[in-house]
């Protein structure tokens, strides 16, 4: 299904690891709706060489970076301008990664150096990213910025650990940056919180296929998949959704606005 809203459009597209994970869900509607794409991840990722099959299918080139580097990230920007011939018009920053969950380190005894890299890689960079683009002055005027989020940041699920710092973060980086952004060139930033969805990330965390049953019966509409989390991104790189910017939107079925269900009640109803 395609309406064309991203025609002529231009975007960076990080974070497509496998065909499970939502950036590559997100390139391939983007491509979709008349988007050229350039996607990038970290070196090590672009190692384990499955992006290759997505950048032939939607005609992308790849420019790996490490988010974390800024250095990487300058290169990133203007490879993608000089490939465009032009500015930005989307960034979609899809990245997450703490080594005390991978690790199994619980919260109350985290590895501090790992809890460092946990706030650079998921949160930092996107201050890294946007720092970027805004001295370079890479993203069109109206352009959309999109990170992914997770209600850890505003609900505590205990597994989630160091992760739900980050994405709390990550959060107030969206609006921090959103203000200056907006006010200089007409830029938006916003995330969004996704429902529990089957990826490589999201399988690290501890206990996560219970948990994503216990978020299919809480959320009245069950748990929005990748491909609707990439319908959402679609719809806010797209000129229809220019005056929201510095929010965080929820895209998980209803979950956050849901106390209780029949389906739970029941299993606890003697
Ligand atoms: N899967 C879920 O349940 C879920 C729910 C809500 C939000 N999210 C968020 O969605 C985003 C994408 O995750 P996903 O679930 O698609 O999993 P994924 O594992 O497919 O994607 C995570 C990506 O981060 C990249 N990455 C890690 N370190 C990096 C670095 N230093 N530089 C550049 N890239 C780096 C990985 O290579 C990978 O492509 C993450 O921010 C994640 O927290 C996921």
């Amino acid at each position: 299904m395609s309406s064309q809203l991203l025609k002529g459009k231009k975007g960076i597209i990080s974070g497509a690891l496998n065909n499970m994970s939502i950036a590559w869900k997100v390139a391939e509607r983007a491509a979709e709706e008349g988007a050229q794409i350039v996607l990038t991840n970290a070196p090590i990722a672009m190692r384990m060489g499955e992006i290759n099959g997505l950048a032939e299918k939607i005609n992308a080139p790849i420019f790996a970076a490490d988010a974390t580097n800024e250095a990487d990230l300058e290169n990133l920007f203007d490879k993608s301008m000089e490939h465009f011939g032009g500015k930005v018009d989307f960034v979609l920053h899809s990245i997450g990664m703490s080594p005390n969950v991978r690790k199994g380190r619980h919260y109350t005894d985290l590895n501090y150096e790992w809890y460092k890299q946990s706030l650079d890689v998921s949160a930092m960079s996107l201050h890294k990213m946007l720092a970027t683009a805004y001295k370079k002055d890479a993203i069109s005027d109206w352009g959309s910025v999109v990170a992914l989020s997770y209600i850890a940041a505003q609900r505590t699920f205990p597994d989630y650990s160091d992760m739900a710092d980050a994405k709390a973060l990550l959060e107030s980086i969206a609006r921090s940056f959103g203000y200056h952004y907006g006010a200089a060139k007409k830029v938006r930033i916003n995330t969004i919180s996704q429902s529990p969805t089957v990826t490589t990330a999201g399988s690290g965390v501890k206990g996560f296929d219970g948990f994503i049953s216990f978020a299919e019966e809480m959320s009245p509409l069950g748990n929005a998949d990748a491909l609707a989390c990439a319908d959402y991104c679609i719809s806010l790189f797209s000129d229809l959704t220019r005056y929201v910017t510095m929010q965080n939107l929820f895209h998980d079925g209803g979950f956050s606005s849901t106390g209780v269900t029949p389906p739970v009640i029941e299993r606890f109803t003697k």
